[in-house]
């Protein structure tokens, strides 16, 4: 039998014979890049997949609500809620183990950024700063900086290895782009890139969506796909040689996150926990981020397009949210626990359906692009781990200092390139202030006090590198009493003039 003839006996069994219903229109070239996809399929995880995914688009969304229930206090820890000394204490041991090189940081970056419509991952994305960073510039620079904190600590040299998580559209941009930039000074070999795996988009009654003749649509499996992908390229054993103890994870467009947090890894480590959540008090029921909580007893991420809207508006007594622990995807895992994941529960990670509109070529061969979801992606959470933690513990942190995500074009409401440019320009503002200097207009008055933000439309600005400073820090002995002319960009270089100057201005 030849492959082709096996091949149609298979998909047929599988009950999508249809895949090949173009093929004796396809040049000898196209039939063989074809073929080559398709004998890559598993046949019976494929048919496994479509049954599911049909079941699902049938069947009623769960209804979670009657067993829902917030996290309870004992198992959070909060920024605004601790005192200083705890901050402190939980910020040194989270250095103590950045310096041991026992933490890493893992990025979530195989999404396709389809609500900001770039055809480039989102990591390459210049938000329109003065110095034009892009997230990638801006999350590598955090690294080098917390290497050094850490360092200069501990007096021992350290390194926080760098993993990213891509898809087949982010990958090889992604590494061309790190190269272009020279790893923007890291260490190549702590940057470990790598793949996770891709699924076929399916119809509402099973079939697999063809996006050519001879394509199959393709999309990544969710962030959750992370486990798969750990255990496909080997990842924890690479973590395991080096030492790795604790996983700081986070996804790519969040412009604030403080890469390897060091309060966050310093409270979950000193509580004993092999997972965790960063949270922040959500804006209002409708935000879209997931609320962390209990689902039968035990915690879990009901997503933002999976909680009741009745759920997600109840309030309790003094009018807050009760739901009000909203995602920021800022997770952390032992390793430990990641090895657990995939040895025992990454196979029963729930799936999620995602109706979606997705091109294709109709039966006439029409290359069609619907206007109204027309089939299901089906998505694994990264979240999802959280049921089969035995340690797990919430860090709720404040909204202006850590979350800041770009979904949108501007134009949307919120989470756009403006909204998260002004955010990061804001913070450092308020660093730049309480390190006792002032900020002056072209006409040289001071601008705003410290508390109040700047509008969407005309933010102060103010950009401090992270090779100057991670989270405000290091700030009073080069800004204390001056007064900078706006806009102001601190950087290693004007580091070096300021520290160069007594007293004055800039
Ligand atoms: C995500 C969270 C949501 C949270 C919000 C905060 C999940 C499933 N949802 O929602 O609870 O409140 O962020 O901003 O985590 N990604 C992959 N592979 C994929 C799909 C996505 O690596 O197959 C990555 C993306 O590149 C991104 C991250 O996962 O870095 C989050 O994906 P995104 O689609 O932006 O999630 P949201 O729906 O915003």
């Amino acid at each position: 039998m030849s492959r082709l003839e096996q091949l149609q006996r298979g998909l047929d069994s599988a009950g999508q014979a249809h895949v090949l219903r173009f093929w004796s229109e396809l040049s000898e070239e196209q039939q063989e890049v074809f073929l080559q996809d398709l004998v890559l399929l598993d046949l019976q995880r494929l048919k496994e997949h479509c049954e599911a995914a049909s079941r699902a688009a049938a069947g009623p969304a769960p209804t979670l609500d009657r067993v829902m229930e917030p996290v309870p206090p004992e198992i959070t820890g909060s920024v605004t809620r601790s005192d200083p000394e705890s901050l402190t204490r939980w910020e040194d041991e989270g250095l103590l183990q950045i310096s041991k090189n026992r933490v890493a940081v893992l990025l979530l970056a195989g999404g396709q950024g389809t609500r900001l419509g770039v055809p480039y991952p989102k990591g390459m994305y210049d938000v329109g700063l003065p110095s034009r960073k892009t997230l990638y510039q801006i999350q590598a620079e955090r690294i080098h900086k917390i290497q050094e904190l850490a360092e200069r600590r501990h007096g021992s040299k350290c390194t926080v290895p760098w993993y990213i998580m891509t898809s087949e559209f982010t990958l090889t941009p992604t590494q061309t782009f790190f190269k272009q930039n020279n790893y923007f000074g890291l260490e190549p070999s702590d940057i470990i890139m790598f793949e996770q795996r891709m699924i076929p988009a399916v119809t509402f009654d099973g079939k697999v969506i063809l996006e050519g003749k001879g394509k199959i649509a393709m999309a990544p499996d969710g962030n959750g796909g992370l486990y798969q992908a750990l255990v496909d390229h080997k990842v924890l054993e690479d973590m395991k040689q080096r030492e790795v103890e604790y996983l700081h994870v986070y996804c790519v467009d969040n412009i604030l996150v403080k890469m390897a947090d060091p309060v966050f890894i310093g409270f979950c480590v000193s509580r004993g926990a092999d997972c965790g959540a960063k949270v922040v008090e959500k804006a209002h029921p409708a935000e879209p981020v997931g609320v962390v909580c209990r689902v039968r007893g035990v915690p879990q991420v009901v997503e933002y397009s999976e909680i009741p809207p009745e759920t997600a508006q109840l309030r309790g007594p003094e009018g807050e949210l009760v739901y009000r622990a909203g995602n920021i995807c800022n997770h952390f895992f032992s390793r430990t626990f990641l090895q657990d994941v995939a040895e025992k529960f990454k196979d029963q990670l729930k799936q999620h359906v995602a109706r979606k509109k997705v091109p294709f070529v109709d039966s006439c061969g029409n290359q069609v692009k619907p206007t109204k979801p027309n089939g299901i992606k089906m998505e694994k959470f990264v979240f999802d781990v959280f049921p089969f933690s035995r340690n797990f513990v919430v860090f709720e942190v404040i909204r202006k200092d850590e979350f800041s995500p770009l979904k949108n074009t501007d134009g949307a409401a919120s989470d756009t390139p403006t909204s998260v440019r002004t955010s990061l320009m804001d913070q450092h503002r308020r660093w730049v202030c309480s390190a006792g200097a002032s900020l002056l207009d072209e006409d040289g008055n001071i601008v705003g006090p410290e508390t109040s933000e700047s509008s969407d439309q005309h933010p102060v600005k103010c950009e401090i590198s992270p090779l100057v400073s991670y989270f405000g820090e290091g700030l009073e002995q080069l800004l204390k009493g001056k007064k900078l002319q706006t806009p102001f960009v601190l950087d290693e270089k004007t580091t070096k003039v300021l520290q160069g100057q007594s007293s004055g201005d800039l």
